[in-house]
């Protein structure tokens, strides 16, 4: 019988090593710093390993006639049309849980940094600035017992919020959701009203997906009912917010300052106003970017590949 042929849309080693052990299908890849392989023709294909950058649309899939499972190296998966996928009777797996740690620990770094300024600090002294110990310009912002908003309670947001509990036995208020109203913790939070979550809210991250509902989420109107100044912090998704609004109120001094881990477009744009920002911090996507995560992940990816082949 013919190994099914599984595609790889990136060159990553680890994949290479740990699919030597499944003799249920091929696994085959671009060559390193081949950044366009999915344009490739894919009739041959019965799965595919994609990214959260390769954006599977209905056209695609509807091009690719063997396919019978995708399996997204991310736990997102808003870059996959997955009613098309359905309807075509195509499986799409994620990577739930595996980097749950990473991406909310990630989360806690950007806080952190935003919260005590050591990305403009850092700067500060590799320009050669630092000439005294200052007793109040070099301040940051106590996070002891601070009001921390989440949107988006699910695995990464509820961890967290409890990593900011543990620490700093901070509030947690939970943006409104019927399943949010459902969850239970070994700490303490609440649900509240909207009204109530603009009013309390000093730290505000994100831990939703992308889709229609949070697409530009927090845009001018959402930061404009905030009652007061507060840190954002986003590791979902860039689109989740509008980086023109996000720059108006960093302006004005309503935004503190802003960790992002995602932004939109991705790379973000080198000249983006919001990298001038001595209160913004960017990273380059890294939410579950330690060793072992991708390791779990990739090993997560290939099961659902396996799963998927079997029906
Ligand atoms: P999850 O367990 O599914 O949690 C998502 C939560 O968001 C769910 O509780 C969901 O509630 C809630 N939600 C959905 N739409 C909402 C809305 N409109 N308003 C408020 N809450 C809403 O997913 P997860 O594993 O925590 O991952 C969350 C997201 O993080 C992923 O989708 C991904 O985009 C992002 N992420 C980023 C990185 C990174 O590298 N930066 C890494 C991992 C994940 P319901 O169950 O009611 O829908
Ligand atoms: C990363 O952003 C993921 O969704 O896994």
């Amino acid at each position: 019988m013919k190994v099914p042929k599984v595609f790889l849309s990136r060159h990553i080693k680890l994949f290479a090593e740990l699919s030597d052990s499944y003799t249920e299908f091929r696994l085959e890849m671009p060559s390193e710093g081949d950044l366009k392989p999915l344009t490739r023709d894919f009739n041959d294909y019965q799965g595919l390993i994609s990214t959260l950058s390769d954006p599977i649309d209905r056209d695609f899939l509807k091009k690719s006639k063997t396919l019978k499972v995708i399996s997204n190296f991310a736990v997102g998966y808003n870059n996959i049309d997955v009613d098309s996928a359905k309807e075509l009777s195509i499986s799409v797996g994620n990577t739930p849980n595996t980097l749950t740690h990473s991406t909310a620990e990630l989360a806690l770094t950007l806080l952190l940094m935003s919260s005590r300024r050591t990305h403009s600090l850092q700067e500060k002294v590799l320009k050669g600035e630092w000439t005294q110990w200052e007793p109040e310009i070099d301040n940051g912002f106590d996070l002891r017992k601070t009001c921390i908003g989440i949107i988006g309670f699910g695995r990464i947001g509820q961890a967290f919020a409890k990593m900011a509990y543990d620490l700093w036995k901070c509030e947690i208020i939970i943006w409104p959701r019927e399943s949010a109203k459902k969850t239970k913790c070994d700490f303490p939070f609440e649900v509240v009203s909207k009204e109530e979550f603009f009013r309390k809210t000093n730290v505000l991250s994100l831990h939703c997906p992308l889709s229609s509902e949070t697409h530009k989420l927090i845009d001018e109107k959402f930061i404009s009912r905030m009652n007061h100044p507060f840190h954002f912090i986003n590791t979902a998704r860039g689109a989740c917010h509008d980086e023109e609004a996000l720059l108006k109120y960093l302006n004005q001094g309503k935004i503190i300052g802003a960790g992002l881990d995602v932004t939109d477009p991705e790379p973000m744009n080198k000249n983006s106003p919001l990298l001038k920002k001595k209160n913004v911090v960017v990273l380059p996507h890294i939410g579950s970017a330690t060793d072992k995560t991708r390791r779990d992940m990739a090993i997560q990816c290939l099961e659902n590949i396996k799963a998927g082949l079997k029906g």
